[in-house]
C-alpha cells in the first residue's frame, strides 16, 4: 500500500509505504485497512484514520481515492463495497483522500465535506405547515415516472466522488441530485425558483468549479446519479434567474 499520510489540516501530508500480507479475497477493502491498522496499533505507531460508518453503501462517508479512482476500480458501488478480490497478490495500491479545494484533509484520508451541508442548507429542504392542518404527502397523485426520476435524484449519499472525479472540482452532479429530488415533485415546486439560486450561489461560494461536460462525475459516482440532472439544475436557475 502506498497511504497519505497527514498529521493535521495544517501540516503537509506526505505518501507511506505499507507492505501488507495475509489479507483474504472476501475481505472488503475496509476490512484491510482494519488489519493494516490493528498492526501498526500492535508496532505502537498511529493508525492510519479514514472515515466510515455503515459499511453499506448508504451513508457515504468512505470517500477514498484508490489508484486514482474515487471509490476504487468497480463502477456503482463505494469503497466499502469494494473487495479484495478485485486486486492480485502483487498489486501496488495507492490510497489518497478525495481531492478538492474545498474538501480539506483533515486528517490522513478524512476530509472536511461541510461545504456539501451548506449547499444543502441553502435550499434542499421544503416548507410544510405543521400548523394542524398538514396534508398527507401521500394525498397528492404524482405521476410514476416523476416520482421514479426524484426517487433516483434522491439516491444520491453526498460522498463526495463527483467532486474528486472532476478536473474542475465540479459539485454540480451533487447539488443537481439535491434540487432535482424537490423539482420534480409538486410540493418541491413552491420554492423551486429561489431553491436553485440558492444552491447554486452556495456551491459557487464554496469554491467549486464549473461543469465542463466531462462526465466523470456520472462514471464514477457509487449511485449511478444521471447528468440529466445537471441539465434540470441549469433550466431551474435560467428560469429563476430570468425572474430576477
Ligand atoms: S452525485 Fe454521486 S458521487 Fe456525487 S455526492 Fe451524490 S452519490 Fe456521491
Ligand atoms: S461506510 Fe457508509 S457508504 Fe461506505
Amino acid at each position: 500500500m502506498k497511504i497519505w499520510r497527514q498529521k493535521d489540516a495544517n501540516s503537509k501530508g506526505h505518501m507511506v509505504d505499507y507492505p501488507i500480507s495475509g489479507i483474504e479475497g472476501d475481505m472488503s477493502f475496509l476490512e484491510m485497512l482494519d488489519v493494516l491498522n490493528e498492526s501498526l496499533i500492535n508496532k505502537g505507531e498511529e493508525p492510519i484514520a479514514f472515515d466510515h460508518d455503515c459499511r453499506e453503501g448508504i451513508c457515504g462517508t468512505c470517500s477514498l481515492m484508490i489508484n486514482g479512482e474515487p471509490h476504487g476500480p468497480d463502477r456503482l458501488i463505494t469503497t466499502c463495497q469494494l473487495h479484495m478480490r478485485r486486486f492480485k497478490d502483487g498489486d501496488t495500491i495507492v490510497i489518497e483522500p478525495f481531492r478538492a479545494k474545498p474538501f480539506p484533509v483533515i486528517k490522513d484520508l478524512i476530509i472536511d465535506r461541510t461545504a456539501f451541508e451548506r449547499i444543502q442548507q441553502a435550499g434542499g429542504y421544503i416548507s410544510v405547515s405543521t400548523s394542524g392542518n398538514t396534508v398527507d404527502a401521500n394525498a397528492i397523485p404524482i405521476e410514476k415516472d416523476k416520482a421514479d426520476e426524484a426517487m433516483d435524484a434522491a439516491t444520491c449519499i453526498g460522498c463526495g466522488a463527483c467532486v474528486a472525479a472532476c478536473k474542475n472540482a465540479s459539485a454540480m452532479l451533487f447539488t443537481s441530485a439535491k434540487v432535482s429530488q424537490f423539482v420534480l415533485l409538486p410540493q418541491g415546486r413552491v420554492e423551486a425558483y429561489d431553491r436553485a439560486k440558492n444552491m447554486v450561489k452556495q456551491m459557487d461560494l464554496e469554491g467549486f468549479g464549473n461543469c465542463t461536460n466531462t462526465g466523470a462525475c456520472e462514471v464514477e459516482c457509487p449511485k449511478g446519479i444521471s447528468l440529466v440532472n445537471i441539465a434540470r439544475m441549469n433550466r431551474e436557475y435560467l428560469w429563476a434567474t430570468s425572474k430576477g
